[in-house]
């Protein structure tokens, strides 16, 4: 016993000090205020909790109560914390600590009732005090980073992403872009990807406040990591967003992906992503026929660079090339004779072949091997009929 039933006293005491804050501060001044992080959470608990409670039984009894009744009793706890401070914890255990088990019981229904007449703050409650953080510009890095990193959770939700928008938390966060730290711009630009994904609201919004030519130079950052966070936020926002891809060609996106594709000492996380986002962009031209099509789509050098990464070592990349072939050859505008005599499409598909039947001897592999070989039979079959009709045309 000991050590278990001092923490569960310690949550009580926690809990006690939310709902008098709370009633006290009316929810209204919650600006400048945080989630307080799990080692500030330990520290606290053990500054403030005593080790020796009696009545661990009753103790227990209560944590049983909570943990039945309240889903979000950690976020509770985390926001309790980050809203007391250590001499009152103290001071309040201190009084628990005289308490009759009786009397710990009668509190203990009465923290019940005020929590539930309480409620969690709402998550956009939680996401305008991380946005009022950031918006101060005397907070310091390590706070900053916190309330980017709850962000980067909160905004998953795509309610929470439209919410974010409405708040005004979208300009707040493309100011991170430019913050000196990079992994500050590294986490801003992980949030917008978030926000943006398959919500053209925000995609949108994002847009138009011109993010997309400050995460195109973070691409080229030296940092791999801030590099790979931008291209996602790139990808998510124009990812089935006509207007975005036309914003990204003026902003010589094409450039951009062929620079990331023929460099073979780019990081494969970048390469894997560039590669996707082609085969992403060429479907989006499939799917809309009346759009004219982008002339680098018939780049002589860019479709051999594409074609390479199929001889790449790595599985992924080599797939992910695949399906980029696999859109960019039933694009109207494609020379399929152009594949075959510039890119060697026809020596790499064999290749590709023979190499994925090795793999398939591989029992860890097989499977996969056999789905990839699916792929690239497909690929061979447009390759051909696409060559096919090529060659009927009468010169
Ligand atoms: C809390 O604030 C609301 C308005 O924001 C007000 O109507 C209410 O009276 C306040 N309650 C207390 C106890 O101050
Ligand atoms: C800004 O942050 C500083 C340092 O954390 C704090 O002292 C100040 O009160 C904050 N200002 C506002 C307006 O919240
Ligand atoms: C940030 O602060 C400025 C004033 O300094 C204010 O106009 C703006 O609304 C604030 N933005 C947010 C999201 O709180
Ligand atoms: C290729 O990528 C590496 C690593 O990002 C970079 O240092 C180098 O400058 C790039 N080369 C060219 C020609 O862009
Ligand atoms: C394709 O790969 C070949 C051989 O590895 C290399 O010589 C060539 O420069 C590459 N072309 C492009 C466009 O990446």
């Amino acid at each position: 016993m000991g050590r278990i039933p001092a923490l569960i006293s310690s949550f009580l005491l926690l809990l006690i000090m939310a709902t008098t804050w709370a009633e006290r501060e009316n929810k209204s001044s919650s600006a400048g205020l945080f989630w307080s992080t799990a080692k500030e959470e330990r520290d606290l608990v053990h500054k403030a909790g005593p080790s020796d409670v009696d009545d661990s039984a009753t103790a227990a009894a209560a944590a049983e109560d909570i943990d039945g009744g309240f889903s979000s009793l950690e976020g509770m706890l985390q926001w309790a914390i980050g809203h007391s401070d250590a001499a009152k914890l103290k001071e309040t255990a201190q009084d628990v600590h005289r308490l009759s088990p009786s009397e710990l019981k009668q509190r203990q229904m009465e923290i019940k009732e005020l929590i539930e007449k309480l409620k969690m703050p709402s998550d956009a409650q939680l996401m305008q005090i991380a946005l009022d953080d950031l918006n101060n510009s005397s907070l310091s890095l390590e706070d900053r980073h916190r309330a980017l990193q709850e962000l980067l959770i909160l905004v998953e939700p795509i309610d929470n992403a439209n919410d974010m928008s409405k708040l005004g938390g979208l300009l707040v966060i493309i100011r991170e872009l430019n913050h000196a730290d990079p992994d500050i711009r590294k986490i801003s630009a992980w949030i917008l990807g978030k926000a943006s994904q398959n919500n053209p609201f925000v995609q949108k919004q994002v847009l138009e406040l011109g993010a997309l030519a400050i995460l195109m130079k973070m691409v080229k950052s030296s940092s791999a990591d801030e590099a790979t966070k931008a291209f996602y936020a790139i990808s998510s926002l124009i990812r089935n967003n006509i207007a975005g891809q036309q914003l990204f060609y003026e902003e010589r996106g094409d450039k951009m992906l062929q620079d990331i594709l023929s460099n073979t000492s780019m990081d494969i996380r970048l390469q894997r992503k560039a590669v996707y986002l082609v085969g992403d962009l060429a479907e989006s031209q499939l799917e809309n026929i009346d759009e004219a099509e982008m002339p680098f789509f018939s780049d002589h050098s860019f479709l051999k660079s594409v074609v390479n990464l199929t001889a790449s070592t790595d599985l992924d990349l080599q797939e992910k090339g695949l399906v980029a072939i696999k859109n960019l050859l039933q694009l109207r505008t494609t020379e399929p004779l152009v594949f075959r005599d510039l890119c060697g499409l026809s020596d790499a598909l064999e290749k590709m072949r023979q190499r994925l039947q090795d793999l398939m001897l591989d029992e860890y592999h097989k499977d996969y091997a056999m789905d990839v070989e699916g792929l690239r039979k497909e690929v061979e079959l447009i390759f051909q009929e696409k060559l096919g009709k090529e060659v009927r045309v009468p010169t």
